[in-house]
């Protein structure tokens, strides 16, 4: 039987620095069996332990189908972040999962999507870019609204023209600093028709806490049902695996009915958004 709270090994292949205080990471589970059996749905978590500091929920930076090796971006907020930031090349990290409730590839066959993040939320989003780029045919019109604090938080800049070979982007920062010439404002700026408006679409949501009911709104007014806004949502967790109680709002467990919620269930679970 299979005990889920018994971390896999996997090695770091690879570390990127992204921004001041963001790094990627590829990671490459030690043995065969476990890279095989690594399928996860879009928005998924994984519980991550780095020997010493502790275990945390992170989400899958790269497409479903990238078997050999997987990757993650991670912000540095406290004690296993900064944990996490100390190894080097070929350092071991525990893994468990992925948990919690996502979007199945499948689900999102042949839909437009508008894809709406914020800061660090952009990182399980880019695992929907990868796979869009891979499987173009397959949808219909896909835009990426991207917010950060400035032009320097902005993430995976190297990859922003490959993408834009794919998907629609549109950029915006908080603050105009260090030669920006782009949009300046929330994400709810560029959320506009011109931007999002197409066909039978959904959009997903994942960025800071504070983002999700005005982005949620904004797209209702642009004619977005509740149904079709999905929230990629975030609450401290432990167990990952619905017996701690430590991610419970108002009676859901983020770690098992999330923590992919559409806005439909999200505006009625009391201080989720
Ligand atoms: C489903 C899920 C997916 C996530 N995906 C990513 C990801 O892809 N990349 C990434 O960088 N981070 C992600 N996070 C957030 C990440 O788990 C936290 O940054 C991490 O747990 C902080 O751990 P720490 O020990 O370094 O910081 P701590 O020392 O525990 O805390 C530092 C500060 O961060 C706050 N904090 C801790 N956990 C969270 C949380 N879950 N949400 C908001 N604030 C928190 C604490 O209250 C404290 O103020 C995700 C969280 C969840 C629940
Ligand atoms: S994280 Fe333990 S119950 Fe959800």
């Amino acid at each position: 039987m299979t005990n889920i709270y018994q971390p896999k090994e996997a090695i770091i292949s690879e570390i990127k620095r992204l921004t001041a205080n963001t790094k990627h990471f590829t990671l490459r589970f030690s043995n065969s069996r476990d890279r095989e059996n690594f399928n996860f749905d879009f928005g998924q978590f994984i519980m991550l332990s780095v020997l010493g500091f502790g275990e945390i929920p992170l989400g899958v930076s790269s497409s479903p189908d990238c078997k050999e090796n997987f990757e993650i971006g991670v912000r540095k907020s406290g004690t296993v972040t900064s944990g996490l930031f100390k190894l080097k090349l070929g350092d071991k990290v525990g893994l468990r999962g992925p948990f919690g409730k996502g979007i199945k590839p499948n689900d999102l066959k042949y839909k437009s999507i508008a894809l709406i993040a914020g800061g660090v939320g952009l990182v399980p989003l880019r695992s929907l870019i990868q796979y869009v780029s891979w499987h173009r045919k397959d949808f219909g019109r896909v835009s990426l609204i991207y917010g950060a604090k400035s032009r320097f938080e902005l993430l995976y800049k190297d990859e922003h023209k490959n993408w834009q070979k794919t998907i629609d982007t549109f950029f915006t920062v908080d603050e105009d600093i260090g030669d920006w010439t782009g949009q300046v404002g929330l994400v709810t700026k560029i959320c506009n028709p011109e931007n999002l408006k197409y066909e039978d679409s959904i959009a997903i949501v994942c960025g800071p806490p504070v983002m999700y009911k005005s982005v949620a709104e904004k797209l209702k007014g642009l004619g977005f049902q509740d149904k079709d806004i999905y929230l990629l949502l975030e609450r401290q967790m432990k167990c990952g695996v619905g017996k701690c109680q430590h991610c419970v709002c108002d009676g859901k467990y983020v770690c098992q009915d999330g923590p992919v919620f559409t806005y439909e269930e999200a505006k009625e679970i009391k201080g989720m958004v």
